[in-house]
């Protein structure tokens, strides 16, 4: 628990190394060149009054409340804006410098509604504050001359009021929509009396390009801009920080309370995930953990179909138990297996792996990574030696060029999209490559150097052809791969790109993307002096995802791009615990820390550790699991918050394994789809009830904090070592900060870490070991952590999923800001305002030869299957390619996604499938399915609830 206000100094830090001697109020300060008067003084603890000025943005200099005198200086400078120069003598409390800043206030109050005490801002008011600061006892001037005070309030934002009454425009607002979030949606319009804030040339908030991701209401100093939930509820009493359990971008929050009840999440000014920033789902849409649809008792049925009944915890567990048990002594060890979440910490997700390697006996142990981003730990493992990106965000900050590649970052990793957007607008350069136009092809001030907007399935033919550019071109870093890479392999590899079907001019016919685009995209990557990939599903999730990954690895290593900072390899993480959730053994082929479980050496020291004996044989991934339910030999699965039923491909597949298991033990905040078919229901814990750790994409180990009691009574470590005790094997955690010992004792790149450790240092990166004590920001900065750097080839084969005259176009899918994922968190929020059902995007000339409009039903069909959606024509995508979300279950998205995965990982090809549109005026067989299901699930809740 600490307190509520984040210090403010005013102005931004100087980067300089220099310092220079100044004296203020008598006192001698040493700072930073480039220092501005105003947070010398404030770093010494001398509050010079503010109004337009906060640490966050850059000097405005409008308000002139922060005057103070300058010895051997005409007037009165701003303090915000004049920088502390050597040998400088500055008074900032003197009877002139008050007078002048009594005088600025009292005409901002001249013009500001007096009802403070039953303003929603007071106690957490600038304006107020500096009011008494300055010492204000009497406004000279009347309310009867021209005022604001009649402005309406606009409430359209599901999140804050704008109520311009109470606006100063001070231009906070505007210059942190410009500078921290990067949409520029704000500005103010007309001049002096008549000068007023307005979104988006005169549009509500809600209509604007607004994204809500709130960096204004935070900036604003008076009640303007103000939460609905501090307007509905008060000032908070006390925050607690803790981590966002959306992204893998990992922001640091306070939560604002009252009491027990969350009232305001504030991104944390201190968090190096996220340095203040947030976007719309972190500081707004955690509502879902008091919704009314939440579970918050154990229910039990005897078969799918029965009403569940709710019953203890103790009855919940030892019915799981016995059910389990039945089936192995039926079936055999390995006929049952668990999967872990990556939305639970990685304590949580330690439990599980651990409870199937010891009271199940078995490693079928599996994680929601397997349909994202196994690609990426299987293909920077092989290249670089660890499965895990290399850089820290902050990193891009000193990239000049930069490519992006299957990932929207805008909507699916906002906060680092507006880092990046911040170093783009400071000149550095963009590729990106993306069958879609995503907003970062161009938004405001930010226009790439090139789009390769490439068929879908043809990433590996890209990647080959930029290599086969750069080596053709001089532009290898002969140096740097002699030195750092293993010769033979980066030989091979040269041969192996240098074949003629990697020339651009083949690539070109083969992915759509002009041969000269392509050429000039590797010239710039390979010629910037610090360049940086940056990558997301739309490379991972293909039948070639492996291999793309290790294209990647490549092209980085082959360019001297991997070691030091604005380089690197940077896959975005999608989930929250993503990383942590590989990290902690959840792959059946790996114990914690991605040590083989074949390795009779490792599996030694977990064994002498767990009192147990562990399968020295991997195994099934959750695939396999599918097709073993199929064929009868794999009959129980413990699921831990995760929707296989919406979220993995080839629904009907996956409903018909679901379908055949005999006990189904599902562990979540609602009834999702998968619970559909379970017979056990263990309530979950939001994050704001959970204690431990999430880590994010770039390797940090960021605390999680409970700031509520678990709504539902148990941990949900406990609820699994309760489970596993009950199979039989003693699992005896005393509480989660004992879980992370474990991790560390038996983990290296953990060695140092425990929760003690963060919470008095802060986030982490690991490596966090006798070897750097303190984490490791970039990796590989000497050598590669295998040792030298591994080229592999990559020749591109095409995916087997093909177009034909019957399935003419390529589906693609992605996510939206303001969802996420299957949408069982934000859909339970205000966020269905922006999106309330998933669309199908397509090019105006497919939609014309079709016969469909906008807005039209139409039905997408693939090989797989059928369902139907609504269609958005729109040239963001091109011809020949629709796209869609997977936000919604009835959408049934992955109804028609294929079989198809990476030959690696298997990986779901999620990002190709072959299908027709047409019109249609019905809703698909599946989706009646779907209704009637969902109809006779909603009278079971509602008899729940
Ligand atoms: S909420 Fe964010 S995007 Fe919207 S106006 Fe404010 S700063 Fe800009
Ligand atoms: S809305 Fe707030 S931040 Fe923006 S100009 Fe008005 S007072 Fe300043
Ligand atoms: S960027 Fe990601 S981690 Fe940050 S607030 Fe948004 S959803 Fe949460
Ligand atoms: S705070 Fe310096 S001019 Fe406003």
């Amino acid at each position: 628990m600490n307190t509520i206000k984040q210090l403010d100094l005013g102005t931004e830090e100087s980067k300089s190394k220099e310092m220079v001697s100044i004296e203020i109020d008598g006192q001698l300060l040493e700072v930073k060149n480039g220092t501005s008067i105003m947070r010398a003084a404030r770093e010494s603890g001398i509050d010079v009054p503010k109004l337009c000025a906060t640490d966050t943005l850059k000097s405005f200099g409008s308000c002139r409340l922060c005057v103070v005198e300058i010895e051997g200086r005409k007037g009165f400078p701003a303090s915000c804006t004049t920088l502390a120069e050597e040998g400088m003598k500055i008074r900032t409390q003197t009877n002139k410098v008050a007078n002048l800043r009594r005088n600025v206030m009292e005409l901002y109050i001249s013009d500001h509604p007096l009802d403070c005490l039953t303003c929603s801002a007071n106690g957490d008011c600038e304006l107020q504050d500096m009011a008494g600061a300055v010492g204000l006892r009497d406004v000279r001037y009347g309310f009867e001359g021209k005022n604001h005070l009649e402005a309406v309030v606009d409430e359209s934002n599901p999140y804050f009021n704008f109520d311009a009454s109470k606006c100063i425009v001070c231009s906070r607002c505007v210059r942190a929509c410009d500078e921290i979030q990067g949409t520029m949606a704000l500005t103010i319009e007309g001049r002096s009396f008549d000068s007023k804030v307005s979104a988006s040339i005169g549009e509500s908030f809600l209509d604007s390009e607004c994204v809500s991701c709130g960096a204004c209401v935070q900036a604003c100093p008076t009640a303007t801009l103000m939460e609905k939930s501090i307007i509905d509820h008060g000032q908070p009493e006390h925050s607690i920080d803790t981590t966002c359990a959306y992204c893998g971008v990992g922001c640091s929050f306070k939560a604002e309370m009252k009491g027990d009840q969350v009232v305001r999440m504030i991104p944390n000014k201190d968090g190096k995930a996220n340095n203040g920033h947030s976007c719309v789902k972190g500081r707004f849409a955690w509502g879902y953990s008091t919704h009314k649809e939440r579970v918050l008792d154990p229910l039990i049925r005897e078969s799918v179909g029965d009403s569940w009944k709710k019953v203890s915890w103790e009855e919940a567990i030892n019915y799981a138990a016995k059910r389990f048990k039945e089936i192995q002594n039926k079936y055999g060890r390995k006929s049952i297996g668990g999967i872990t979440s990556s939305r639970c910490t990685a304590e949580e997700v330690y439990a599980v792996q651990k409870m199937v390697r010891t009271a199940f006996s078995n490693n079928n142990v599996d994680t929601c990574a397997r349909v994202c981003h196994s690609p990426t730990g299987y293909g920077l493992k092989t290249t670089l030696g660890t499965s895990a990106g290399t850089q820290p965000f902050e990193s891009v900050m000193d990239a000049d060029a930069i490519i992006v590649i299957g990932a929207n970052p805008t909507d699916g990793h906002p906060v680092f999209a507006s880092q990046m957007k911040k170093r783009l607008r400071q000149g550095a350069k963009l590729i990106v490559i993306d069958p879609r136009k995503i907003d970062l092809v161009e938004t405001p001030h930010i226009k790439a150097e090139h789009h390769l907007a490439l068929q879908p399935g043809t990433n590996v033919a890209i990647i080959n052809a930029l290599a086969y550019t750069i080596i053709k071109e001089d532009l290898i870093d002969e140096e740097y791969v002699n030195e750092r890479c293993d010769m033979e392999s980066f030989e091979a590899w040269k041969n192996c790109i240098l074949k003629s079907e990697n020339n651009p001019d083949n690539v070109e016919k083969i992915s759509g993307v002009n041969a000269e685009t392509i050429r000039s995209a590797a010239r710039l990557y390979g010629s910037a002096k610090r360049s940086a990939i940056y990558y997301g599903l739309g490379v991972t999730e293909h039948s070639q995802g492996s291999t793309m990954v290790m294209g990647i690895a490549n092209l980085a290593m082959a360019t001297g791009n991997i070691g030091f900072s604005g380089c690197g390899v940077n896959p975005l993480r999608g989930q929250n615990n993503v990383q942590g959730s590989c990290d902690m053994g959840s792959f059946p082929h790996e114990l914690p820390g991605y040590q083989p479980i074949g390795d009779d050496s490792i599996r030694k020291i977990f064994e002498d550790n767990w009192q147990v004996s562990i399968d020295s044989e991997p195994g099934f991934r959750i695939p396999n699991m599918f097709d073993a339910a199929i064929s009868g030999e794999f009959m129980g699965m413990y699921i831990q918050g995760e929707d296989l039923a919406q979220s993995d491909p080839n629904t009907q597949h996956v409903e018909a394994a679901l379908g055949n298991m005999e006990c189904i033990v599902v562990q979540d905040l609602f009834l999702n789809e998968t619970a559909k078919f379970a017979h056990v229901f263990l309530p979950g814990t939001s994050f704001l009830e959970k204690d431990g750790t999430f880590i994010n994409a770039e390797r940090r180990i960021n605390r999680v904090r409970p700031v509520m009691k678990s709504r539902q009574g148990m941990h949900e470590w406990l609820i699994t070592q309760n489970l596993a005790n009950a199979m039989g094997y003693a699992m005896n955690f005393g509480s989660e900060a004992e879980i992370m010992d474990e991790i560390a004792q038996l983990t290296p790149t953990f060695r140092n870490v425990s929760h003690n450790f963060l919470d008095r240092f802060g986030s982490v990166q690991w490596p966090c070991n006798e070897d750097a004590p303190t984490g490791t920001p970039i990796m590989h900065i000497d050598n590669f952590v295998r040792g030298k750097g591994l080229f592999v080839e990559t020749d591109y084969v095409a995916t087997e999923e093909r177009t034909n005259r019957k399935f003419p176009l390529l589906l693609t899918t992605g996510r939206i800001l303001s969802q996420y994922n299957v949408g069982a968190q934000t859909r339970r929020t205000q966020n269905i305002v922006w999106h309330d059902k998933d669309l199908l995007e397509i090019h105006p000339h497919d939609a014309e030869t079709r016969g469909i409009k906008n807005k039209d039903q139409v039905s997408l069909a693939s090989r797989k299957g059928e369902v139907t959606l609504t269609a958005k024509i729109t040239e963001r995508v091109q011809p020949g390619v629709v796209y869609t979300t997977f936000h919604n279950p009835e959408t049934g998205a992955n109804v028609v996604t294929t079989e198809h995965s990476d030959w690696a990982t298997n990986c779901p090809e999620y990002k190709v499938t072959a299908v027709q549109i047409t019109p249609a005026n019905h809703k698909s067989k599946w989706q009646d399915q779907f209704k009637a299901r969902a109809k006779q699930e909603g009278k079971i809740i509602e008899a729940l609830h």
